[in-house]
């Protein structure tokens, strides 16, 4: 068997990351979940989880996939026997799952951003987003954009997804300031500001059961957290990298792009009067896409921001895609390339349900955060903290400098505060789930 890749570069490897954090998540999801869950009270609690859950049990998948160097089923295996590689195998479940769906909200993007330069959505934002959700189109640009996501990832870590994220992320960030320094400039944006930023607390305290596990849901989803995918880049680590200050950067550089979306979403929104949150899943592309058929120039800065979400999109799905891919091209002597497009295939092939309704597509959403992902980072804490633990702080501490003696704290966070507040958000996930 060929050797296997690494990054040609430490920055390589945080773009990579960062490009699978930065997603829909940010720009999609976290608009709507915000939305639906009070602006800046949802905010807040996002941010403590970021910190508190996210940061940490990033470091414990890179750990895990820099000290193995394999697939995340082969990763659990060699570090814990047969038992554990159940948790490599759920993740490669799970990022099948949320590749199906993902896959069908990034064809929708494709849609809009022919839509913004046509004005097809101009009329009638919901009556457009009615006619290409669910159907036969959706289908077709589901299937487009596992094309491109399989043509990424066909091409190799190196060569497809190093480069690709390159140029991906830098643009993300780019244009995502310009759009942000375009809408500061709107009438009313300030109303979008406040109620982006200034919490109500009371609105947590009154429903904590349900900010809570969407707010830490939202946090392991927008970080890439509990399936792998994190494991799965670090594998592809050569040498004695900072694993914390790496860790650091990708959660810094995630919260930053997803703060500045709210940025560009909410007084958008405000400044057109447009009610932010009741509409679900359909929300940032109807009721921003409403916002951009009021504008002057509508159709260029929907265009923009439609491709914004379209590169961040991908840049996601290439993960996910890898941590499947990886998996096969590990353990069997067939061509990167046609592993690709034989998972690709059944991805599209799962994703069907979810272009053919909504509905459904939201199920498979919240059975991904609020269950799959939350117990996969509940297992994951379980093993490396009891498990694995002590070369798993050894293994962190290659790279930090030998001054720092952060490594036991970090085990104790994560075995305690990381599992308690992971367990309990989990509890609250399934009651709110059923
Ligand atoms: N983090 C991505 C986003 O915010 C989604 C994702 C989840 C990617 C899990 C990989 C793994 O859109």
């Amino acid at each position: 068997m060929s050797q296997r890749e690494t990054w040609t570069s430490r920055l390589g490897f945080i773009l990579a990351a960062v490009g699978s954090a930065v997603g829909l998540g940010n720009i999609w999801r976290f608009p709507y979940m915000a939305g639906e869950n009070g602006g800046a009270a949802f905010l807040v609690v996002y941010l403590i989880a970021a910190v508190v859950i996210g940061l940490p049990a990033m470091l414990v998948e890179f750990v895990v996939g820099r000290q193995t160097k394999k697939n995340i089923v082969d990763a659990f295996r060699n570090l814990g026997g047969p038992v554990a590689g159940i948790i490599g195998v759920l993740g490669v479940f799970t990022g099948f799952w949320i590749l199906s769906y993902y896959s069908v909200v990034g064809g929708w993007v494709i849609q809009y951003i022919i839509g913004s330069l046509s004005g097809a959505y101009f009329g009638g934002s919901e009556a457009y987003f009615g006619q290409i959700a669910a159907g036969n189109g959706a289908i077709l640009f589901h299937g487009l954009f596992m094309l491109l996501t399989v043509g990424i990832v066909a091409l190799g870590v190196e060569k497809g997804i190093e480069v690709g994220t390159k140029v991906m992320v830098p643009s993300i960030a780019i244009l995502m300031l310009g759009l942000a320094a375009w809408a500061f400039t709107l009438d009313g944006a300030a109303a979008g500001y406040d109620y982006f930023l200034s919490p109500d607390f009371s609105v947590i305290a009154n429903n904590y059961q349900t900010i809570i596990p969407d707010a830490v849901g939202q946090a392991l989803f927008s970080l890439s957290l509990g399936m792998g995918a994190m494991i799965t880049y670090a594998s592809y680590l050569d040498g004695d990298d900072n694993l914390l200050s790496d860790g650091f950067s990708i959660v810094v550089l995630n919260t930053f792009i997803g703060v500045l979306a709210g940025f560009v979403v909410f007084p958008l929104l405000f400044a057109q009067n447009v009610e932010p949150g009741k509409a679900g899943a359909s929300a940032i592309f109807v009721s921003l896409a409403q916002a951009f058929a009021k504008l002057p120039a509508g159709r260029i800065i929907g265009f923009v921001f439609f491709l914004v979400l379209l590169i961040a999109a991908l840049s996601s799905a290439i993960s996910l895609l890898e941590v499947v891919v990886s998996y096969f091209v590990d353990n069997f002597d067939v061509s990167r390339p046609v592993l690709t497009v034989g998972v690709g295939v059944l991805v599209f092939l799962l994703g069907i349900p979810s272009a053919l309704n909504t509905d459904t597509l939201t199920l498979f959403d919240n059975v991904a955060s609020l269950i799959l992902l939350p117990l996969g980072v509940v297992l994951t804490v379980i093993f490396v903290g009891w498990v694995y633990g002590r070369s798993a702080v050894s293994e962190l501490r290659r790279g930090l400098s030998s001054t720092t003696n952060i490594g036991p704290v970090w085990l104790w966070h994560v075995r305690v505060i990381v599992f308690v507040a992971v367990v309990g958000t989990l509890v609250l996930s399934l009651m709110e789930f059923f």
